[in-house]
């Protein structure tokens, strides 16, 4: 299989990410599938991108006619089997439970054609740990987005033992005819590069806190100055969600037993208080607005 085999792409879940690498995909030429279980989901993602893409027009990014054009290509379904029966490439993005992704990979094995490659675009789990539901583990591979995949330039394209160097060249192929950087992992490990390199940071940043050594803003004022992020670890948890750190975590201490994996106290308060960053209004910082900092 090469890149010029790929017409059609369906991507699973119209959630945060879906509906936003489907886009890329439409933009990309692909026509594009999205595809949900829930109804709601699907008319939320269309609305979205209308929004979205509306910023796009009104900042010179694209013309009328091109985003005609790409909206044109992307179609929205609850049904499986019409989102996959013709499709060359699925990019699943559904809830992160890897029960509801075993079974949502063996239905799609059993209904896609048999040259079709599955991705999963997921942040903790890999792909191996899917795989062996289909008939087909050499053409299955992590293809995981960064939040929010219409912003973010990257994508990290991760082997399997069992994916086969064609599905990875094809899945780089896919990233760049859709306007992102794609980087290869040869092998797996927790939180490919990027997650594994921001939970360092973060462990780190909360140990510092949790120590007394230093406020957690300072923390942040420290990072962004003297390292150049644009936003410090903590301005950082709260827009990607406190819980979302806590859960990853908590994943990784009950696979590891590791102590060092537990998630840090200030954390687990957070997450019980219900103050998980931006979305509700409160984390390590308040918010009002559209995230708009206020303390
Ligand atoms: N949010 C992030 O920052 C981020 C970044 C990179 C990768 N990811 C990964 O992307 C995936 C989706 O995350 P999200 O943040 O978009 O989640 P989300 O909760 O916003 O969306 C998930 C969507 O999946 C749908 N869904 C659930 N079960 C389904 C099924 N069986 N079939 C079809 N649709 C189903 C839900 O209705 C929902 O619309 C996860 O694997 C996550 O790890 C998330």
């Amino acid at each position: 299989m090469e890149l010029h085999d790929v017409k059609d792409i369906a991507v699973l879940g119209a959630g945060s990410m879906g509906h936003q690498i489907a886009m890329l995909c439409a933009l990309g030429g692909y026509s594009t599938t999205i595809y949900d279980i829930q109804e709601p989901a699907l008319e939320k993602a269309k609305e979205n991108l209308e929004f979205q893409m509306g910023k796009w027009i009104q900042k010179g990014k694209i013309s009328k006619e091109a985003l005609e054009e790409a909206f044109a290509r992307l179609s929205y379904t609850t049904n499986l089997e019409e989102a996959v029966r013709n499709t060359d490439f699925v990019i699943e993005a559904v809830v992160e439970k890897l029960d509801v992704k075993r079974n949502l990979f063996a239905a799609v094995d059993r209904l896609a054609p048999a040259h079709a490659i599955l991705a999963s675009n997921s942040s903790t789990i890999a792909s191996s740990k899917i795989a062996d539901v289909t008939s087909r583990p050499e053409k299955v591979c992590n293809m995981h987005f960064f939040f929010p995949a219409l912003v973010m330039d990257c994508v990290e394209v991760v082997m399997s033992d069992t994916t086969s160097q064609e599905t990875a060249d094809v899945t780089l192929a896919v990233c760049e005819k859709i306007k992102r950087t794609g980087v290869l992992l040869r092998k797996e490990t927790w939180g490919f590069v990027a997650n594994r390199l921001l939970f360092a940071l973060n462990k780190e940043a909360l140990k510092l806190y949790e120590e007394g050594i230093c406020d957690y803003k300072d923390i942040d004022i420290i990072v962004k100055k003297s390292l150049n992020h644009p936003l410090g670890p903590f301005e950082l948890m709260d827009l990607s969600g406190i819980d979302v750190g806590y859960y990853a975590l908590e994943e990784k201490y009950k696979e590891t037993g590791n102590i060092e994996d537990k998630p840090p106290v200030s954390l687990e308060e957070k997450v019980n208080a219900g103050t998980l960053g931006r979305k509700t209004g409160k984390g390590w910082y308040e918010y009002k607005g559209a995230g708009v900092k206020v303390k």
